[in-house]
């Protein structure tokens, strides 16, 4: 199906997933200027979200996160786990939810699958599974498969300090996680993320456009 034959006006959640360094941020403005070009309004946010809770979660994860004494804060593990998914909730009501109705393609660098794989590996996917059991199922998830040594790589070469979450052994149990997760999930589009920049928006714009069809 041509782009230009996607049916207009259909809101849609689709979640960008993958462990660090995969390339989902990489992909997000690509995504948005092939949708626009061909007639669809695409609303790009993230998550932790930009909102309140999601600068909390980003000042913990890069361990900046202060107290009202300018004292540095070290959250627990449940605790962050609580907070992504309050931000969640409240990222859907304020924005995912509005820019869906107007009729937007929405496309998250993150949802709660990341909850369930990261916080999932830190707290019990039991837990965080019902902690986010109130959050709307994604209509697409875009899972970016990469070995971990090549996202490591990849991080590398950014050149970004390394945040929380960000060690190896956890990266290793996180894409396990991630590849039992998506197997099973008809709702995933497993990506090659391996490959090009551009062989990895072609993919992920397939997969998209088979959902407007
Ligand atoms: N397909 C690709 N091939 C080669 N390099 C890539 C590819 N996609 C992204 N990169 C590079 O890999 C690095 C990580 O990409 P990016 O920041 O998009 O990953 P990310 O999944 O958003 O990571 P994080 O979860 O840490 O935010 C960047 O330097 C980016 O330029
Ligand atoms: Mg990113």
């Amino acid at each position: 199906m041509a782009p230009a034959d996607f049916p207009a006006n259909k809101g849609l959640l689709v979640a960008l997933e993958g462990i660090d360094g995969a390339g989902t941020t990489t992909q997000l403005e690509r995504l948005k200027k092939a949708l626009t070009a061909s007639g669809r309004e695409v609303h790009l946010t993230r998550e932790p979200s930009d909102n309140f809770i999601g600068k909390i979660i980003r000042s913990a994860l890069t361990s900046s996160l202060k107290d009202d004494k300018n004292h540095l804060v070290t959250l627990n593990d449940p605790a962050i786990a609580l907070l992504f998914a309050a931000d969640r909730l409240h990222h859907l009501s304020a924005e995912i939810e509005p820019a869906i109705k107007a009729g937007k393609i929405v496309i998250t660098d993150r949802y709660y699958g990341s909850s369930l794989v990261y916080q999932g590996a830190l707290c019990g996917e039991d837990w965080v599974k019902e902690l986010n059991s109130r959050a709307k199922k994604p209509d697409l998830t875009l899972y970016f498969s990469l070995p971990v040594a090549l996202a490591a790589a990849r991080r590398e070469k950014r050149g970004a300090p390394q945040e929380r979450f960000e060690e190896e052994a956890l990266l290793a149990d996180v894409a396990s996680r991630y590849e039992k997760l998506y197997a099973a999930d008809p709702g995933a589009i497993v990506i090659n993320a391996a490959q090009s920049v551009e062989e990895v928006t072609a993919a992920c714009l397939k997969a998209i456009e088979r959902l407007l069809a």
